[in-house]
């Protein structure tokens, strides 16, 4: 027996917090009667309908994405700009695995397997980011062991695994920072740079667990291989 809700969501249907949002809204419905309990629990012989659709398992799918700029990481868009999925040739529901910032470049998952996604979202799991960060100035050597020791966030310390100052552009006044980190708050390295004084202009990510962007251009994507999977799952 799973609660209902990541039930749902490895289905691929939706993400699991949307799954809880559902279930909440009185939308899902197992064996015809209607569950808005969150912790209820279901089996495989449970016929799970969600807004009148009777609930099936997909294959799963997994694409590695390299976003561009002024892009959105969520499936849909209230303002009406492009989405990540405008990119993505699937009549799978995928959703991606955590997200980037509508102006934060790089490597993007994207799947409708809802077991990987918990796997590699969840803090405890440590995946690996590295992002390359362009600052509006050049970093200060204090401040690099400042980061490289931690800095709280919302009294949350944030400790990046690996810290590397590419270029201090003196002429420019700008630098160019590699950055490891291991968790996955929202805006996480600009609100990093930006607690020791200094803003974020260009955000890439290059690097996802053991997944590099190779020779994928901004807005191209390929599948993964089933070996990358089952890496990605040995993360748990
Ligand atoms: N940290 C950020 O600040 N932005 C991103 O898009 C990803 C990590």
């Amino acid at each position: 027996m799973e609660r209902l809700q990541k039930v749902i969501a490895e289905s691929g249907y939706t993400s699991r917090r949307k799954a809880e949002e559902l279930i909440k809204a009185g939308k899902v419905f197992v064996n015809g009667e209607r569950v808005t309990e969150l912790g209820t629990k279901v089996s495989g012989d449970d016929t799970i309908m969600i807004n009148g659709e009777i609930l099936n398992k997909e294959d799963k799918v997994y694409f590695l994405f390299n976003k561009p700029r002024g892009v959105v990481s969520t499936v849909s868009d209230d303002k009406d700009r492009k989405t990540v999925l405008d990119y993505i040739d699937t009549d799978k529901r995928i959703y991606p695995v955590g997200r980037l910032d509508y102006n934060t470049t790089g490597i993007l998952l994207l799947t409708n397997d809802g077991k990987l996604d918990n796997i590699l979202t969840h803090p405890s799991h440590h995946v690996p980011k590295t992002y390359v960060a362009k600052l509006n100035r050049c970093l200060e050597i204090e401040d690099l062991h400042k980061i490289e020791k931690g800095i709280m966030i919302d009294d949350i310390k944030c400790k990046p695994t690996r810290v590397k100052l590419k270029k201090n552009d003196k002429v420019a006044d700008t630098a160019l920072v590699e950055i490891t980190i291991v968790e996955g708050r929202n805006h996480i390295v600009k609100r990093l740079f930006e607690a020791c004084g200094y803003l974020v202009d260009k955000l890439t990510r290059i690097q996802y667990g053991f997944l590099t962007l190779e020779n994928l251009k901004s807005g191209e994507y390929r599948e993964l291989t089933i070996k990358e999977v089952h890496k990605l799952y040995d993360y748990k």
